[in-house]
């Protein structure tokens, strides 16, 4: 099928290049050249593990091409949008200006049976909004939510574990074209429901909430294990043992980051609010009180360490990615960390494998280096704020050697305390003893 995927950030991107390895013929379009020639060199401008081979491979069957011209999109029968939806300046809501403008660039180049495909985050309504100009045209419109997290895009594009197709009553026409484009991942027996416009925008909204609810409601376990001395680690692998709470998400530590978590929970709110159901998702504030309380608390705990001032202290910070396997810092804790730290005078050196460039863009003031060790070398302290499989394989004994001192902060608890100790470490962790 000729499709075309407007949009080519991590969503788009991956999309556009998961689609054509399934067969499909694809275009991606984006108004940002300089994105648009690094995805047709196979380059992508972020990282996204298997990325750049796919790009080649599918680049290579000519099923694949990329365009910063909307027109490129004529005579595809599917157009799926993936630009995305940042918070505003300003306000918890979502920015659909993107949305928006996508759609507009869209519509003079759709056919009648043409069926639009939303990706976007959006706050509930949007579809049936855009459906009206759509409808016009002859085209039709879908919602169909993306689950994919970064690090694993290829992965859960390729094998999503549901599919939802948000869709108006009785739209026979759309689900069969949706079942055509996926039919790989059907064949495979992924789940799919099929929903109304706002059920299909809820989904997406809600399961982020009930992640980032997960996430704070073992941080606020850690925050009550660090007043009582229990582990917050053991606890999360003892409730985790109970199949209907489940062990996955419920790693305490620095809190969730990134540019979907955080931004959607707060526009998920604002959009309630507006609908006269704020109430509804109160809670929510909280959710995002507690995740924004665990920066602090490593603050406070690298100050407690430093004996209160941390002025022309040499910090190691070891990870600035929101998560590992990601360059991406949008709303990272670790940078958060790492940034407040230099603001209290510390002289903080940090490292990290992917994210020093995406940092630097927006934390010049910071003192970037290429390795843990350079990083430790004479530090008084070590933060771990990322859990990269290569500072959880450190060795504490020739890492010991590298630093004035032997204290190691665990933002991510991802590391054995024991070992460490024994190697003479000052091991200290949120909601751990
Ligand atoms: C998240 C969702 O997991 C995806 O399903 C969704 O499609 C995506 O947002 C989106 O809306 O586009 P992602 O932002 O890639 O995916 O990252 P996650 O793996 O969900 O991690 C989010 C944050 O939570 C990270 O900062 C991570 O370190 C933190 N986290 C995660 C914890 O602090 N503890 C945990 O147990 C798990």
């Amino acid at each position: 099928m000729k499709i075309s995927v407007i949009g080519c950030g991590y969503l788009g991107a991956v999309h556009a290049a998961c689609m054509a390895e399934l067969g499909h013929n694809v275009v991606g379009v984006d108004i940002d050249a300089e994105k648009i020639a690094r995805l047709a060199a196979g380059n992508p401008p972020f990282f996204e593990p298997g990325l750049p081979e796919l790009l080649t491979s599918a680049m290579s069957t000519g099923r694949l091409a990329f365009s910063s011209d909307i027109a490129a999109v004529s005579g595809s029968r599917v157009h799926f949008l993936a630009v995305g939806t940042p918070q505003q300046r300003g306000s918890n809501a979502a920015d659909l200006t993107y949305v928006d403008a996508a759609v507009a660039a869209l519509l003079p180049h759709l056919a009648p049976g043409d069926l639009v495909v939303g990706k976007s985050t959006v706050p509930v309504g949007t579809a049936t909004r855009l459906a009206v100009s759509i409808a016009a045209t002859g085209a039709r419109l879908a919602w169909n939510p993306e689950f994919l997290r970064e690090g694993f895009a290829v992965k859960d594009t390729v094998s999503p574990d549901r599919l939802v197709y948000g869709v108006e009553t009785g739209d026979a026409a759309s689900v069969a074209l949706l079942d055509e484009v996926y039919a790989a991942a059907l064949a495979a027996g992924t789940p799919k429901v099929v929903t109304d416009f706002a059920t299909a925008e809820l989904v997406k909204v809600a399961a982020n909430a009930f992640l980032a609810t997960k996430i704070s409601f073992i941080n606020a376990m850690a925050e009550v294990a660090e007043v009582t001395g229990a582990d917050v680690t053991q606890l999360a692998d003892a409730i985790g043992y109970d199949t209907r709470i489940g062990r996955r998400f419920l790693n305490a530590g620095l809190g969730f980051g990134g540019g979907c978590l955080p931004k959607d929970i707060r526009a998920f709110m604002a959009r309630a609010e507006e609908l006269g159901a704020g109430d509804a998702l109160n809670f929510l504030v909280e959710v995002d009180a507690i995740n924004q309380r665990r920066r602090e608390r490593m603050v406070d705990l690298t100050l407690e360490v430093c004996n209160g001032d941390v002025r022309g202290k040499r910090i190691a910070v070891l990870g600035l990615a929101f998560k590992p396997d990601s360059d991406d810092v949008r709303d990272s804790p670790a940078l958060d960390v790492a940034a407040r730290l230099a603001e209290l005078g510390a002289n903080v050196v940090a490292t990290d494998p992917e994210a020093i460039e995406t940092s630097r863009r927006i934390r010049p003031q910071l003192d970037y280096v290429a390795t843990a060790e350079e990083a430790a070398n004479g530090a008084g302290a070590v933060l771990v704020l990322t859990e990269w499989a290569q500072f959880r394989a450190l060795d504490p004994e020739a890492f010991g050697l590298l630093v004035a001192e032997r204290t190691i902060l665990d933002g991510r608890n991802c590391l054995d305390p024991a070992q460490w100790r024994s190697a003479g470490w000052t091991y200290r962790a949120l909601g751990r003893p």
